[in-house]
């Protein structure tokens, strides 16, 4: 299992699931990335933006609020789960609609959208160019997109951390960077290209740091166990673990939890997150 697995086909089972599960947990993970993205996308009253690969709507949701009753959001993601968490999450009178669908593929409005938004949702194509290419269809001349994504694992400890952790129990597992999955857009140069070959201009890549507040606990000891229990069911640890042992997994688990031990942290461990800010325009 490589550590950059992750695409798209996962969502619909799983991922998604185990997304659902620690929803509020991922969320609280991924908030200041989101906000860091949110604020250069810079959503006005009445504009119509699409969330793309937009999870359990909390994105979704944020953009509503912005964009107001006179503006409209569309979330899309390929995970019926996620779907469902959405719709059901959905504030009353929240100009928000979700569509579940292959972003890559989806039948979306030509020409239709001011902004095309995403925090951490669009890594997982396995053919990113000609997604692009679709997604920017629906977006008006001049619109702008802006999204979140990580930069590569080995800047980023809350994956680094414990795969290195448990490099003696496990070798660590092949690594294809640009490979569909969460570190698939580690390379800026990578992205201007795919940006420019799908048809965007004026692409802008800005490095955003933050310490990522990962589990959640009334006490350190219990931030530590519940930092432990979301490693080994969400991201490249859970992949990498998946199937072995029960010996080999408590020994991970006694590693990890000591790693984790290392970092500062009263009601999260702190872990360093390191992602791009993208913005581009529409030609
Ligand atoms: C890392 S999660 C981020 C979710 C959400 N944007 C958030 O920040 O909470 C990636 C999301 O992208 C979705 N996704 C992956 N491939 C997709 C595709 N081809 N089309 C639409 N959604 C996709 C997944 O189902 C998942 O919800």
């Amino acid at each position: 299992m490589a550590i950059n697995s992750g695409s798209t086909h996962e969502w619909t089972g799983t991922s998604g699931d185990n997304w659902v599960l620690h929803q509020q947990r991922l969320d609280r993970m991924l908030q200041t990335f989101g906000d860091a993205a949110l604020a250069v996308a810079g959503p006005r009253p009445a504009e119509h933006a699409l969330d793309i690969g937009c999870g359990a709507g909390t994105t979704s949701f944020a953009l509503a609020e912005r964009v107001g009753t006179s503006g409209h959001v569309l979330g899309v993601d390929i995970s019926p789960q996620l779907i469902a968490r959405a719709e059901a999450d959905t504030p009353d009178g929240a100009s928000v609609a979700f569509q579940r669908a292959d972003a890559a593929s989806a039948p979306l409005p030509p020409a239709a959208f001011d902004l095309l938004f995403s925090r951490f949702g669009v890594m997982f194509f396995d053919a990113p160019t000609p997604a692009f290419a679709h997604i920017r269809k629906a977006l008006k001349p001049g619109g702008r997109l802006a999204f979140a994504c990580w930069r590569s694992a080995a800047e980023n400890d809350w994956v680094r951390l414990p795969m290195t952790t448990i490099r003696h129990l496990l070798a660590p597992p092949p690594s294809d960077p640009e490979a569909p999955g969460p570190f698939a857009f580690g390379d800026p140069a990578r992205i201007e290209q795919i940006l420019t070959d799908a048809g965007f201009d004026d692409v802008a890549i800005t490095p955003f740091d933050a310490d990522i507040p990962y589990g959640h606990g009334a006490t350190r000891a219990e931030a530590i166990e519940d930092a432990l229990g979301l490693a080994f069911a969400v991201g490249p640890l859970s992949r990498a673990l998946a199937g072995q042992s029960e010996d080999l997994r408590a020994a991970a688990e006694d590693a990890v939890r000591a790693a984790f031990g290392q970092r500062p942290g009263a009601t999260s461990i702190l872990l360093e997150g390191a992602a791009w800010i993208v913005t581009a325009r529409n030609r």
